[in-house]
């Protein structure tokens, strides 16, 4: 398994009105774009082929992945030789491809996009406005429970009662041997109606089947193509576990989670603000 899927092409509105003129996930976390704490996960974990579902606007993605060999140049000559380093490890992270959604038709529809990269093989799929900061990294701890039990894998967060209602909620079952089995998946219940306090965030391991199961899936909430829907498929099969993870998640998709993690960010790395 070394692919990764991101999903991209949103149109980011909860980050209007910067994300305007510039991708969300290119929007600094103390030093770096949004883009790159996931990416550097992914490798982490041993993929190396990661995936951008992009859309017009989104190029700056995939500059930033991009060899500057001039600026690379510059730098060495001012004798900042550090930071040419680091920018120029950055293309050699992975391989990086991109596929486009020509219209945002949906989370699940932009996954689908990826379909003929991907193949007949597991993948991974990273929404990239969750930065979840723990170690060993999701997505290795999540590959383990894939291998463990052959089944499409979930990461399952614990939050708080009064977050339950805008989560996507599991209603699951942890399984004497460790196992998490998900019988169904909510969207955003009221506190009273939730089965569990589990909700689901942006990492997913996916079977190929979700290709065809997407294909058939109607659009739903909001008009758009849910990836949750497929999802459930699966659990209703009871082909869906989770991983209930301990760490920290930054939800970096709305200015006030942004502005957390820079903070949160820069005291892990010891700088005084
Ligand atoms: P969100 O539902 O959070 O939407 O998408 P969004 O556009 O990112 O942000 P808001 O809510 O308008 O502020 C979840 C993930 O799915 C991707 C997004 O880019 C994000 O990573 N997505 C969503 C697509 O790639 N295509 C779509 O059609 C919809």
């Amino acid at each position: 398994m070394e692919k990764v899927v991101f999903p991209v092409a949103g149109l980011g509105t909860r980050m209007l009105p910067a994300s305007k003129a510039v991708p969300k996930e290119i929007l600094p976390i103390y030093d770096r774009p949004a883009i790159h704490y996931t990416v550097e996960e992914a490798v982490k974990s041993g993929f190396s082929k990661m995936i951008f579902v992009t859309s017009r606007g989104k190029e700056a993605i995939l500059n930033y992945f991009d060899r500057d060999v001039e600026l690379e140049e510059v730098l060495m000559a001012r004798g900042k030789r550090e930071m040419a380093e680091f920018l120029k490890q950055l293309s050699s992270l992975a391989e990086f491809i991109s596929v486009r959604q020509g219209i945002a038709l949906g989370l699940g529809h932009a996954v689908l996009q990826a379909r003929a990269v991907v193949g007949e093989e597991p993948f991974a799929v990273v929404l990239p406005d969750d930065i979840v900061l723990c170690e060993p990294p999701l997505l290795k701890q999540m590959r383990e429970v894939y291998l463990r039990t052959g089944k499409s894998v979930v990461a399952l967060y614990r939050v708080a009662k009064e977050e339950i209602p805008s989560f996507g909620i599991a209603d699951a079952e942890v399984k004497s041997d460790g196992n998490v089995v998900i019988h169904d998946l909510v969207e955003k219940p009221p506190v009273e109606e939730a089965p569990s306090d589990l909700a689901v965030i942006g990492r997913y391991i996916l079977e190929p089947e979700i290709f065809s199961i997407l294909e058939k899936t109607p659009p739903g909430k909001g008009g758009e193509i849910q990836l949750t829907d497929a999802l459930r498929v699966l659990a209703r099969e009871g082909r869906l576990v989770g991983l209930v993870f301990e760490g920290t998640r930054l939800d970096v998709g709305n200015p006030r989670g942004l502005l957390r993690a820079s903070l949160e960010i820069a005291r892990r790395r010891g700088v005084k603000i």
